[in-house]
């Protein structure tokens, strides 16, 4: 299948590891032109031969920077990708109702969020231009909320919401905007010894290895098995293709069939 991304202009945030690279690594094998922006690179994502962009995009100022820095190297840009997300809980939140203090709230939004409002806001000249795309990664806890921590999950069900509205608003302009929704995806989230089912497990008294092994059983993952980053990242390609002009507004589930509801 052709999807025309050759010689595409498109921005990853968060590509120098997990399912953004995979996505760097999808697109590049498209033969698209790949920019990432991250706070630090990886060996991996310098493989890939993509542009690296070293920003912290939670911080107010970082996506803007980022953007114009890629775009003062070129200013067309086709597509858009807001992957970088997810976050470590602070001590006590855990045991707390609200699953975090204030700043464990403001931490979370303005990486799963703010991050991708600002990117998008910075990018979206540019992308009206090219009559380009954007592709946000969720989360299934978005639409399950209480099976996770609380702002990560209110964040992306606010990421779900902010692009369902953009995508109203520049669709008839010609730009595309779509969401994808993966359930556990094998990445340091899940098995990194510093990620966040490792302090998960660290909460419960569990071994990380056992409960990384019962998640997908046990979140209603039919395969019972995690998801591979590159299978969230062909759902990206397709999204972001010129070859998908209806593609508009819509939420993409990847996710072994973890949601029941119709
Ligand atoms: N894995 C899952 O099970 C799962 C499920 C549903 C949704 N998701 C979503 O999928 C996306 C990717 O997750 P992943 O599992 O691939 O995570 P990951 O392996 O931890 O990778 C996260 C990426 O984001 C970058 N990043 C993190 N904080 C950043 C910051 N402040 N500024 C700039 N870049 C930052 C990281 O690079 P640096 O650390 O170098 O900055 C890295 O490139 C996230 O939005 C996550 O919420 C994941």
């Amino acid at each position: 299948m052709n999807l025309e991304l050759t010689g595409k202009r498109v921005l990853v945030t968060g590509g120098s590891k997990g399912i953004g690279l995979a996505i760097v690594r999808a697109f590049v094998a498209e033969g698209a032109s790949v920019t990432t922006v991250s706070r630090t690179s990886t060996p991996e994502l310098e493989a890939t031969g993509a542009t690296f962009v070293a920003a912290d995009l939670a911080e107010p100022d970082g996506p803007r920077r980022a953007v114009e820095t890629v775009l003062a190297a070129d200013p067309r840009l086709d597509v858009l990708v807001n992957n970088a997300g997810g976050g470590i809980m602070s001590d006590g939140s855990f045991t707390d109702p609200l699953d975090g203090s204030d700043d464990d709230w403001i931490g979370t939004f303005a990486l799963n969020l703010n991050a991708a409002v600002r990117t998008t806001r910075a990018a979206l000249p540019a992308l009206l231009k090219a009559r380009g795309a954007v592709v946000s990664i969720s989360s299934d806890s978005a639409l399950r909320p209480g099976a996770a921590p609380l702002p990560y999950a209110t964040a992306k069900a606010a990421l779900n919401a902010f692009s369902r509205g953009l995508a109203e608003k520049v669709g008839a302009q010609g730009v595309r905007v779509n969401v994808v929704t993966p359930s556990g995806t094998r990445t340091a989230i899940m098995e990194g010894k510093d990620g966040f089912v490792a302090q998960l497990a660290a909460h419960l008294d569990m071994d990380h290895a056992a409960l990384v092994a019962a998640m997908p059983g046990q979140g209603g993952m039919l395969t019972g098995a995690l998801i591979e980053p590159d299978e969230i990242a062909r759902v990206v390609l397709l999204l972001a293709s010129p070859t998908m002009p209806s593609a508009i507004g819509a939420n993409w589930l990847v996710d072994a069939g973890a949601m029941k509801t119709v």
